[in-house]
């Protein structure tokens, strides 16, 4: 049913010759109402009926309702909307036998874009900030849904560093992409790639860590390998210089497992000790120290470890019994010892949990799977 409104609002525009909305078809409002088609007289047949105003919009829809009441605009032809302008109107001069208003048909189905390609098993997604190219999609757009990384290679690891990220193969290659210029891509140049570029040397990695401007990998026999910003030492290289090919951390050590930080980098060897090396002024590499080293040095107190991370400058790793130690800078709280003091040796985690995972975060805190 119309509202009362709506046929007031009829009323008033059958009888408002002043307002400029006319008939279409020249015909009275019949049974609607005389004055319509007395006073003022009706317009001549195919007088155009303006747009865009009330008449097209809820007027048009009484109209076509209204027909029942006699006002037999012509209101929509088939196929068109109720809202179709009233330029529709002046193609007609004679009111219609019955009244055609039709149900708007709906809009074609604008082409859909083609779905890109469903990635397969292997293939790698990134999401996020992408202005560095790190998402490895050929752009610099940021995305909060995953994109495909370009190339279509198979991956069996990843790993996102600050503005860089890498892969490792099925066969052990590692590929980089994302922000190069201080050779954290391993490619022998020092810039930035959109799609992954392969790291130098033909090498075959097991492991491989990014940190914030620097890449570790580890090689079959335990050997580490980094590359990118050395300012720090993170490298492990000797030196404090940027390398943009992979470069063997000296010392001859056979690691099992590596982790790149902020400015450091550290490792467990095959007996589960864990070494550190590089930015040092947190207390980040766990030896008692508050220096950088460019070489590895030992985290201090004998403990060994299941798993280890290094965040931006602090690190925590996992015990055999379950429980979590960490080091370095404790600001907001990160190295979850009850207190925001920094620790220059690894300090226990506080709260009675048995821990089997840890990630320390390149910005300010940690998280940790528990075990049962
Ligand atoms: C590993 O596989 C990639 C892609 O198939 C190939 O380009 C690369 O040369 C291979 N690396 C080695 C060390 O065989
Ligand atoms: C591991 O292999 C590399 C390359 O073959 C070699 O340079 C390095 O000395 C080896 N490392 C160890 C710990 O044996
Ligand atoms: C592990 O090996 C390193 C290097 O050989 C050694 O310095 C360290 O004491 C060993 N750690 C343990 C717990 O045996
Ligand atoms: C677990 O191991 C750590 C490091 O080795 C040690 O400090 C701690 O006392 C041990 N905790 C328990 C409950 O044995």
């Amino acid at each position: 049913m119309r509202s009362r409104s709506a046929l007031l609002l009829l009323l008033a525009v059958c009888a408002g010759a002043g307002t400029g909305l006319v008939r279409a078809d020249g015909g009275g409002c019949a049974s609607l109402s005389q004055e319509c088609s007395t006073s003022p007289p009706p317009p001549p047949p195919g007088t155009c009926i303006p747009d865009g105003d009330a008449w097209a919009g809820s007027a048009m829809t009484d109209c076509c309702g209204g027909y029942a009441f006699g006002a037999y605009c012509v209101c929509v032809p088939v196929g068109a909307t109720a809202q179709q302008s009233a330029i529709e109107c002046c193609t007609r001069t004679t009111a219609p036998s019955s009244l055609v208003c039709s149900a708007a048909s709906p809009p074609p189905n604008p082409p859909s874009p083609p779905s890109p390609p469903r990635p397969a098993v292997g293939n790698a997604v990134c999401f996020g900030f992408g202005a560095f190219l790190q998402l490895g999609d050929g752009l610099t757009s940021d995305s909060s849904t995953a994109v495909t990384v370009s190339g279509g290679h198979t991956f069996t690891e990843i790993a996102a560093g600050a503005y860089h990220s890498c892969g490792l193969l099925a066969n052990g290659s590692a590929l980089c992409w994302g922000f190069g210029v201080s050779g954290q891509l391993g490619n022998g140049l020092s810039m930035q790639s959109s799609t992954p570029t392969a790291v130098t040397g033909g090498l075959t990695f097991t492991q491989i860590a990014t940190g914030s401007g620097h890449s570790c990998a580890l090689l079959a026999n335990g050997s580490a390998m980094c590359w990118g910003d050395g300012n720090s030492g993170c490298l492990g290289v000797g030196s404090y210089s940027n390398v943009d090919i992979p470069t063997a951390v000296i010392g001859g050590h056979a690691f099992a497992q590596i982790a790149a930080g902020g400015g450091h980098s550290c490792a467990l060897l095959a007996n589960a000790s864990a070494m550190c090396w590089g930015a040092g002024e947190s207390g980040q590499l766990g030896n008692g120290l508050n220096s950088d080293s460019s070489t590895a040095v030992a985290v201090s107190g004998g403990h060994t470890f299941t798993k280890i991370s290094a965040g931006d400058i602090h690190v925590c790793a996992v015990t055999f019994n379950g429980s979590a130690l960490c080091w370095g800078s404790g600001g907001g709280g990160r190295l979850g010892t009850g207190t925001p003091s920094p620790s220059n040796i690894p300090a226990a985690i506080s709260g009675d949990f048995i821990i089997q995972g840890i990630s320390a975060a390149l910005g300010a805190h940690t998280c940790a799977i528990l075990a049962d």
